[in-house]
């Protein structure tokens, strides 16, 4: 069986470029909390922002799977309240819900999005909305009893964070369904980053499981540094980066043309 392949998108050109490259999965990471609207933790992005990157990921990938993370603020309510937020989240535009942990009130949640048939994805090791601390060889008995509880939730697929590789492939043997892992280790049905981090955009943190693809924020700093020379300098904009009487033509759409 090839590999499962999985990134983030939060934003309509993201989402595109991943379609156009093949990726089977889109995640709509909690991680556009810290990622793409800057604050401190996952735990503070709202169902509201989650909605609105699912809405523009659905926008730039028709086709595609998109998965989006129940977040905090909305799994930690109650069940009814935490099942509403998974149905606008599928109304969204999302295919799979994804909820952190496997913890009672996390089960419960997911027994009743799988009678509603909301397809559901676990994730356990380090999560991020709960369990922020590394995982150990000493977790194995927990993560392999979540591993089977998730399983038997009805859950279409786990993701493993951080999770030794001897562990993540113990659960890859013994499950039915697919693990995609993020930092355990290459036994896994799967593979899952976060799209910024691989693209060297957000280089607030440097991960030992983290493979750069590019630097998009030197990328960007030079593209600006640049810009704000020609402009000063009054190179841009030239001649025929500029209009003359009757040119606006409507081959030439603008913003909101
Ligand atoms: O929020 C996220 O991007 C995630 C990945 C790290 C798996 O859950």
């Amino acid at each position: 069986m090839p590999k499962l392949t999985m990134l983030t998108a939060y934003d309509f050109n993201t989402a595109r470029a991943l379609a156009e490259a093949g990726i089977d999965y889109i995640l709509v990471g909690d991680s556009l909390a810290m990622v793409g609207l800057g604050y401190t933790d996952t735990k503070q992005v709202s169902l509201g922002e989650m909605l609105i990157a699912t809405r523009a990921v659905r926008r730039g990938a028709p086709e595609a799977k998109v998965i989006t993370d129940l977040p905090l603020k909305a799994a930690s309510k109650k069940i009814n309240v935490a099942l509403k937020a998974a149905e606008q989240i599928i109304i969204a535009g999302a295919n799979i819900v994804k909820v952190e942990n496997a913890e009672k009130n996390t089960l419960r949640i997911i027994n009743k999005m799988r009678e509603e048939r909301i397809e559901v994805m676990g994730h356990i090791g380090y999560t991020p909305q709960t369990f922020d601390k590394p995982i150990l060889v000493k977790d194995r008995e927990k993560l392999i009893e979540d591993a089977r509880k998730l399983e038997e939730a009805g859950v279409m697929g786990i993701v493993l964070e951080m999770v030794p590789s001897e562990i993540a492939q113990e659960i890859t043997e013994m499950l039915s369904i697919p693990t995609i892992g993020i930092g355990a280790g290459s036994a896994t049905s799967g593979q899952v980053l976060v799209s910024d981090d691989m693209l060297g955009r957000y280089n607030c943190i440097n991960p030992k499981f983290l493979r750069r693809y590019a630097n998009q924020y030197g990328e960007m700093v030079s593209a600006f540094k640049e810009y704000i020379e020609d402009v000063k300098s009054g190179s841009f904009p030239n001649e025929t980066e500029s209009y003359n009487n009757g040119q606006m033509v409507a081959s030439q759409p603008a913003y909101g043309a």
